[in-house]
């Protein structure tokens, strides 16, 4: 039997899971960390922490298992999206990377329009520009930290300084590439013109791979710091998001995929670039070799219910908080929640959004706010459904639901009612970690493709269908739409 690793470093851990040829799950470790914010809306890391996470995660991995270090045939790694790090000439890192929930840098995202002009920037990449990705933090190098950007010579992702260590190359994936906002997405690779006018020096950048490929092989000295073997190929792998759309097998044209963590996200698959003309969705490439995708991200989600919970109702189990919300009528009884607790990404790319209910009288009881909270999430959601429908994804046969939120069936039936769409289940649960797994393996040829693996792998456990309710939240959510608007100009003076 071989063996495939799978490695996630994101924000909070390094997890690294172990995958048989069969596609079964043979073990998963993770080792923990936290994350700095020196000042208000910035957000930090160490490299090594990913680094030394990595090592940590394979080594749980392996003692749990009866897996013997000479059976792993590949690696394929993934991690959280559009992270800066900076390393000097030697490898060394010169700061701690600015992470994809660092907010410095509106004024980075305007030089950019301005350098570039908004609609070329969404034409070339497929985006706006947004505090969220690479390519302002590394204008905000420049701009704030000169004696920093003097000394650049390597720029990663967070996954691909992981990959440095594990093979001594510099290499990117298609997905993360995308996501620096330096793409051509079309082209899916760096665009000269793009990287010209930033004034960024195109030696920085590494090469970049499709998901499948391989980028190198374990080196001697990150053999002896992860004790596998020397020689294992490491393949390109994606950022988290893609690579959780091959775990739940949203790979083909149709499928979408809806995740609901701390933020909700909706992930649609295309065979061709599609980009929506105000940039208002994110249109990435795939870890899918030749695939592209959209993807609308929302920022607090369950995120949204957690926060409620903890306010409102600490101490209360998430079943016992819910279960009265089912009794109550949809809609709620005419209350509305805006779930912009942290700011928010699509449709609204706005830092300074806030949440609020409104809509509250005497007779609203705890039940109805905890039911418009995930009718909120539900809408907010929506909102990049119909942002999808308008950029010409026209075919969605099926959501396919992951993520803690959708343990809920409540929480279900309302996701399915409010977008007017069957909502199914899978029976892999283990997101990016799997989906880089699934890569590492059809790259060295255990499966012909990714699709072929998914459909082999990904079953589906469960479904959801659209009830009555669907005309009471079309009305709501057309009330819903409104909140934003009307309230924005508010927000930005109580910010
Ligand atoms: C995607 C994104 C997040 C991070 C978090 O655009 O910003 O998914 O990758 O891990």
């Amino acid at each position: 039997m071989r063996y495939f690793v799978g490695i996630d470093s994101s924000t909070t851990a390094t997890k690294a899971l172990l995958m048989d040829e069969t596609g079964a799950v043979v073990g998963v470790a993770a080792a923990e960390y936290g994350y700095e914010t020196p000042q208000p809306l910035w957000s930090e890391q160490s490299p090594l922490l990913w680094w030394e996470g990595t090592c940590a995660a394979i080594r749980g991995v392996m003692a749990k298992t009866n897996v013997t270090p000479d059976s792993i045939a590949a690696i394929g790694l993934t991690g959280q999206m559009h992270g800066l790090v900076l390393l000097h000439k030697a490898g060394e890192v010169l700061r701690p990377a600015i992470l994809w929930n660092d907010q410095r840098t509106a004024a980075e995202c305007d030089e950019m329009r301005a350098v570039f002009g908004k609609q070329r920037l969404i034409d070339v990449t497929g985006n706006d520009a947004l505090t969220g990705f690479t390519a302002p933090k590394i204008l905000w190098v420049k701009n704030n930290e000169p004696e920093i950007y003097a000394q650049i010579a390597h720029i990663l992702l967070p996954k691909d300084y992981v990959r440095y260590r594990l093979t001594g190359e510099f290499a990117s994936d298609k997905a993360g590439g995308a996501g620096t906002q330096l793409f051509d997405v079309r082209q899916r690779d760096w665009s000269a013109e793009l990287v010209a006018a930033l004034g960024i020096d195109p030696a920085w950048l590494p090469p970049t791979f499709e998901g499948t490929a391989v980028t190198g092989t374990l080196s001697p000295s990150a053999s002896q710091a992860t004790g596998l073997p020397a020689g294992i190929p490491i393949v390109g792998g994606g950022g988290d998001q893609a690579a959780n759309a091959v775990g739940t097998g949203a790979v083909v044209d149709g499928v979408v995929a809806l995740s609901l963590g701390t933020s909700g996200v909706v992930f649609a698959s295309s065979d061709q670039p599609i980009i929506e003309p105000e940039g208002r969705l994110h249109a990435f490439c795939h870890a899918v070799p030749d695939k592209w995708h959209l993807m609308g991200v929302m920022l607090s989600a369950a995120g949204s219910l957690r926060w409620y919970r903890d306010t409102l109702a600490p101490g209360v189990g998430f079943d016992d908080l819910l279960a009265p919300a089912a009794n109550i009528p949809p809609g709620s009884d005419g209350l509305l929640f805006l779930p912009y607790l942290t700011g928010e990404r699509t449709p609204h790319p706005d830092p300074l959004a806030r949440g609020a209910f409104v809509g509250l009288t005497v007779r609203h009881t705890q039940a109805h706010m905890t039911r418009a909270v995930l009718e909120g999430v539900a809408f907010g959601l929506r909102d990049s459904f119909e942002l999808m429908k308008r950029a010409g994804l026209a075919n969605v046969n099926q959501v396919r639901a992951s993520g803690g939120g959708t343990r809920s069936p409540l929480w279900r039936q309302i996701l399915a009612d409010v977008l007017g769409a069957e909502l199914v289940t899978v029976n892999t649960t283990e997101g990016a970690a799997y989906g880089a797994a699934i890569l590492a393996a059809v790259g060295v040829g255990a499966f012909a493709s990714v699709p072929e693996a998914c459909a082999q792998l990904v079953r589906v456990t469960g479904r959801t269908g659209v009830s009555p309710a669907v005309a009471a939240y079309e009305k709501q959510y057309q009330l819903y739409r409104q909140l934003y608007p009307a309230l924005q100009p508010l927000f930005q003076q109580l910010a």
